[in-house]
């Protein structure tokens, strides 16, 4: 794959594919703004050399058309802000040729969402094809999206010969730190799991168990393995149907020689409330009427022991509802944990998956891990072993 450093950009135009899928409130202001910041150096790499930008993303999931809602046009002044000039906006994705055309060397467009023509998420050959008139070289940089073969993250690359297809910085370093877990991990590996659902993560917990010493299950779908292994778990979140799962899972972990740790106490709630009545249960002996949201003490002590024990450590999703303050305890735990080691061990530590992602800014340590990576479903696909159209495309040798 061509990387930015392989190219020189000036005098041309540069039409790159950025994951500026960010979180707004109900103003329209970002809450998080991760994904633009992380883009940047690619964007200034350009702008240096003296080429222009013509930037493509999408924001949320539009059905098809446009919705105000899901407008770029809303992130126009915090782009501005980042690349010290007044970014331009293109209300149309099939009008915004002629503006591209006029754009000087130094200056930045930005489109508007891709998503709000229905051919973007089909892969549409030439709607690709038309996007791909927008520039003279492409640059995908938006590994968030890389997981499908939509027409502006991967398709669009046919457009240009391999040698104008050129990968972004940011591709490049999630690919890399996501290698060095996969590829060249230090023992003790820890991966640790959570979040609501075992079928979200069911393909990599799989995956996983042929590669790390110790799984950490934590978060909403530790009540479906301990349901499954015969508990009472009252209101706590379940998947019924993946309880023979969770059982299969338990065993395949003892086969491979896997220390699988599973919560042995919840702080579990009698609402789903900031002020619930709270108090703490063992993970099987939950009453009728309560829910478990967060891990208990017993299970933080014996999840941060094995975290500050390890090398390498892998998180995606939080240990129980830590937007809430009261149920934050389990996942800021770990997040020190993870902390830690990273410092005083020097474990290499990456967090992948929004929510844990968000977990890790919003309580502070995003400068004590070793790499937050911007992609959710992107990040999962690449750790499962499939491949990344947004990445395949890139490699290509065949215009
Ligand atoms: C993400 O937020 O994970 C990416 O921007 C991809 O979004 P999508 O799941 O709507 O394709």
């Amino acid at each position: 794959m061509k990387t930015l450093d392989q190219y020189n950009f000036a005098g041309k135009r540069a039409v790159v594919r950025v994951d500026f899928n960010v979180p707004l409130d109900k103003d329209f202001a970002i809450t998080d703004d991760t994904r633009i910041r992380a883009a940047t150096p690619t964007i200034k790499k350009i702008l240096a050399d003296g080429g222009s930008v013509v930037l493509l993303s999408h924001l949320g999931r539009p059905k098809g058309g446009p919705e105000d809602k899901f407008s770029l046009k809303h992130i126009v002044s915090r782009l501005s802000q980042e690349y010290g000039q007044q970014v331009q906006f293109a209300e149309d994705a099939l009008q915004a040729e002629e503006q591209a055309k006029n754009l000087q060397p130094g200056q930045v467009l930005l489109v508007e969402n891709v998503r709000f023509y229905k051919e973007e998420e089909k892969g549409d050959a030439d709607f690709a094809a038309k996007l791909a008139k927008l520039g003279d070289v492409y640059v995908n940089d938006a590994f968030g999206t890389a997981h499908r073969r939509h027409a502006s993250t991967a398709v669009m690359a046919e457009s240009f010969v391999p040698a104008d297809r050129v990968g972004g910085y940011l591709l490049l370093s999630e690919l890399d730190n996501a290698k060095k877990v996969l590829e060249q991990a230090e023992r003790p590996f820890t991966a640790i799991m959570g979040g609501a659902k075992i079928s979200d993560k069911i393909l990599i917990i799989e995956k996983l168990l042929d590669k790390v010493d110790n799984l950490l299950i934590g978060g909403g779908m530790a009540y479906t393995f301990a349901k499954a292994q015969g508990g009472s778990i009252g209101s706590s979140l379940l998947e019924e149907d993946k309880m023979p799962l969770a059982l299969e899972l338990i065993e395949k972990a003892k086969a491979k020689g896997v220390n699988l740790l599973l919560p042995t106490d919840s702080l579990i709630a009698d609402k789903f409330a900031n002020d619930a009545e709270t108090k703490v249960a063992a993970n099987d002996q939950i009453p009728d009427g309560w829910l478990g949201l967060d891990l208990g003490p017993d299970s933080i002590k014996a999840f941060t022991e094995v975290v500050r024990n390890s090398k390498t450590i892998l998180w995606n999703g939080p240990m129980g509802v830590f937007e809430l303050p009261t149920f934050a305890k389990g996942t800021t735990a770990v997040a020190q944990a993870i902390a830690d080691a990273t410092r005083e061990s020097g474990a290499f530590s990456l967090i992948g998956g929004g929510d844990s992602a968000a977990a890790v800014n919003q309580l502070g340590f995003a400068d004590q891990v070793s790499y937050i990576s911007t992609g959710g479903g992107a990040l999962l696909e690449y750790m499962e072993g499939k491949e990344l159209p947004g990445v395949a495309a890139l490699e290509a040798e065949q215009a």
